[in-house]
């Protein structure tokens, strides 16, 4: 394919300060996943505001029943892909399971992610026990999402993927969690798999953007696995995702289908949420 990537999509690249304004403007915040360059040209160009290269990569990339195979080899490599395609979108990149034991080899790991794989920011699936480590990426520059709630890399410990925080205690602790987070540095929290009323009383106490995956309507943006939504996923997805091929059309359309979705808060909807 002799192609070039080419944009339209000539508007202001996103920063940290743009989604703190949206969250301020109450302006929803529309993220995708992808995972190479066309796909992230195509996600950038329909006016996505975040692209993530999550360790979901594990998933539908590479056919692997869960996230905890993926390398930092491998989330730098399909980062650097990403990275060429996008023109305006925030870019985070997944650290992968084991890759943030301790502040020292997190920054090391972190630092790969953004200096070779161009990524901005990095995500980590955190709890009040990683602050230190956040504090220490922040302090070093790095931006910080903190992923609470699910965390797919502890399935094993979990035994399962299901709801986190539908206990009081559970519940109280995950909003401990996001405040010290944030306290200690991070920019952005990200919440899987939480009820709807847990995410709005998180997003309502934390000032810096809270996206949600299956946390409901009432957090600051939305995320979802690209290939989930475009329904190029096998098997029985999961009750928060949409299929926004289902409508017909292509595949940008989907996106913006999706992005219009997020903005004028008709996804998620209560079939897609959790109480
Ligand atoms: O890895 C990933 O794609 C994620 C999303 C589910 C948010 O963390």
């Amino acid at each position: 394919m002799y192609t070039q990537a080419k944009s339209n999509n000539e508007s202001k690249p996103i920063t940290l300060t743009t989604l703190a304004r949206m969250k301020a403007d109450k302006v929803k915040i529309a993220c995708l996943t992808a995972y190479d360059a066309s796909f992230a040209a195509l996600v950038d160009e329909a006016g996505i505001d975040v692209v993530l290269v999550g360790d979901s990569l594990g998933n539908v990339i590479q056919g692997h029943a869960t996230t905890v195979p993926v390398t930092v080899d491998d989330i730098v490599y399909h980062t650097k892909l990403v990275a060429r395609g996008l023109k305006r979108a925030f870019l985070i990149a997944d650290m992968p399971f084991l890759s943030y034991p301790t502040p020292a080899l997190a920054l090391a790991n972190a630092g790969r992610l953004m200096q070779e794989g161009g990524a901005k920011m990095v995500k980590l699936e955190g709890s009040g026990h990683q602050a230190d480590i956040v504090r220490y990426l922040a302090e070093n520059g790095v931006p910080v999402c903190a992923h609470l709630g699910l965390r797919p890399q502890f399935v094993h410990k979990l035994g399962g993927y299901m709801v986190q925080g539908r206990q009081a205690k559970a519940a109280k602790q995950m909003l401990d969690d996001a405040q010290l987070l944030e306290k200690a540095g991070a920019d952005l929290i990200l919440l899987e798999l939480v009820p709807t009323d847990l995410a709005a009383k998180i997003a309502a106490k934390v000032e810096v953007p809270v996206i949600g995956i299956g946390a409901g309507p009432k957090v600051d943006g939305q995320i979802l696995v690209l290939y989930d939504m475009l329904d190029i996923t096998p098997g029985r997805k999961p009750k928060f995702v949409r299929n926004f091929m289902a409508d017909g059309g292509t595949l940008s359309e989907a996106v913006a289908a999706y992005i219009k979705a997020v903005r004028n808060r008709s996804y998620p909807a209560a079939e897609h949420s959790f109480d």
